[in-house]
């Protein structure tokens, strides 16, 4: 254990590049040489040592100030301290005979999060792998109770009625791709999808929402879930969630709000922009984006806990009846399930919600002032104004050439390769977009102005 420690330290003390440049078909080749026949074990400290030369030097350190793609954060030592416990002492969060106190920990932590939402005693949550599981599991239950209230029909027991093609879930153009994914898992497909227009700032344009519900009523088709983003993955936009919860209400449909990516603003002072999410009937928050959590760590609420039913399957040897104890499977898809919760246990005892909610806004104020920097570069084009931490741009230097998309991609791409910046890239408008994603309060504007430097510098002698 110390041994790890020791070598966790000295890769990320000697760290001086986002990732190492190793070319990727040698470090496949090295990993793939480690030898996996019983003959060739080596003694633990020795792989610990493996690990650390082979393995970690040649990942991706999200610590490092250059790297800044993703919501992919550099967690706080509290988390980390936490998946300590978590993994030497194996709880599974299925069954209270498999973590106890885990279980009353998961517990107390939704409870806090439905209260810190402004859910009321009749909401519960529940620990998932991630905001994919979480959308999956929202629109799931969404999918289940529209066939329960509309004509009784018990999906988990009878499979999907004979109306299902005609079931759309509606969602803005600028909505995570899990939606999607979870209409194709649901047995739906993508096309039960519909996808409302946004504004120029990625929100979504409510009047388009209205007009879509009333033409697919007039084609006879059954939308029963609208989703709002609250921090859609490029732009950052929040939907205008208690306009949406009141479309959604006056057409009796589910509305679930993706808070994914912005939910933590709900600790800051810029709480006021996530207005009408307590009116959703479901939220997914991810822990390991705003909340600075190791991978894996989110959750889903529900405002009226009674629609866990829609998930809840017995098995004689997991959620017998015939005990007292609560067990946390019968509100989830998974059966064997990590501990996660005991990472925001401790964070928020160590840290605080407070100090979470400060760093939250540090990151939003400090967006901004970057993509001041990118305006006023000359070499960079600032693509959309920024609502909550990632800046979308791109280089527009002298020998940018005549296609403009392509060399900003391969930009992104051979920065990655070289080791030099890991940013990320996306579509804006229909354009190659250089995307940051600003989830590191250790990074000053120093070290953006000098991340500007290395990329204008790569991209001149870029061919
Ligand atoms: C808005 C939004 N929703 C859902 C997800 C999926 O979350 P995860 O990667 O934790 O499964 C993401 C991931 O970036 C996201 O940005």
């Amino acid at each position: 254990m110390t041994n790890s420690v020791n070598e966790i330290v000295n890769v990320f003390e000697s760290a001086d590049k986002p990732y190492s440049a190793m070319d990727a078909t040698t470090l496949q080749r090295a990993i793939y040489d480690l030898r996996l026949e019983q003959g060739s074990v080596s003694p633990l400290s020795q792989v610990i040592s493996e690990t650390a030369e082979l393995v970690a030097r040649n990942a991706i350190i999200v610590q490092h100030p250059d790297c800044i793609a993703h919501l992919h954060t550099p967690p706080l030592i509290a988390g980390i301290t936490a998946e300590n416990f978590i993994a030497a002492q194996n709880q599974s969060m299925d069954s209270w005979d498999q973590s106890a106190s885990a279980t009353y920990v998961e517990q107390y932590i939704t409870d806090w999060l439905c209260k810190q939402f402004g859910f009321d005693e009749h909401s519960d949550g529940v620990f998932t792998s991630g905001g994919t599981q979480s959308n999956i599991m929202a629109l799931l239950m969404a999918r289940d109770w529209v066939a329960d209230v509309m004509t009784g029909h018990n999906i988990q027991k009878e499979g999907l009625p004979e109306y299902a093609p005609k079931l759309r879930i509606l969602c803005s153009t600028k909505s995570h791709f899990t939606v999607k994914k979870a209409a194709s898992i649901m047995g739906l497909g993508e096309k039960a999808v519909v996808c409302v227009p946004t504004h120029q700032d990625g929100t979504l344009i409510l009047a388009a929402l209205e007009e879509t519900l009333a033409q697919l009523k007039e084609a006879e088709l059954i939308p029963f879930v609208v989703v709002g983003t609250a921090g859609t993955t490029d732009h950052g936009a929040i939907d205008d969630l208690t306009a949406i919860s009141k479309i959604a209400e006056q057409h009796k449909i589910w509305f679930h709000v993706d808070a994914a990516y912005g939910g933590a603003v709900i600790l800051s002072q810029s709480k006021h922009r996530l207005a009408g999410i307590e009116l959703a009937d479901s939220v997914t928050v991810d822990f390991h984006k705003l909340w600075f959590q190791p991978v894996s760590c989110s959750a889903v609420m529900l405002k009226n806990k009674t629609n866990f039913k829609y998930l809840l399957h017995h098995a004689d040897y997991l959620n017998r009846e015939s005990d007292d104890l609560p067990n946390l499977v019968d509100k989830t898809i998974s059966t064997t399930r990590r501990f996660d919760a005991l990472k925001v246990l401790m964070t928020l005892r160590a840290v605080g919600s407070e100090t979470l909610g400060q760093m939250v806004d540090h990151l939003l104020a400090q967006t901004q002032q970057v993509a001041a920097m990118v305006t006023e570069h000359n070499e960079f084009e600032l693509l959309a104004p920024p609502p909550l931490s990632t800046v979308l741009f791109r280089y527009v230097g002298e020998n940018i050439g005549e296609n403009v998309d392509e060399f900003n991609r391969q930009l992104r791409v051979q920065l990655l390769k070289a080791g030099i910046a890991v940013l990320g890239e996306t579509t804006v408008d229909g354009q190659a977009a250089l995307k940051l994603t600003i989830l590191n309060p250790c990074l000053t504007l120093n070290n953006f102005s000098e991340l500007f430097e290395k990329i204008v510098k790569f991209a001149k002698a870029l061919k």
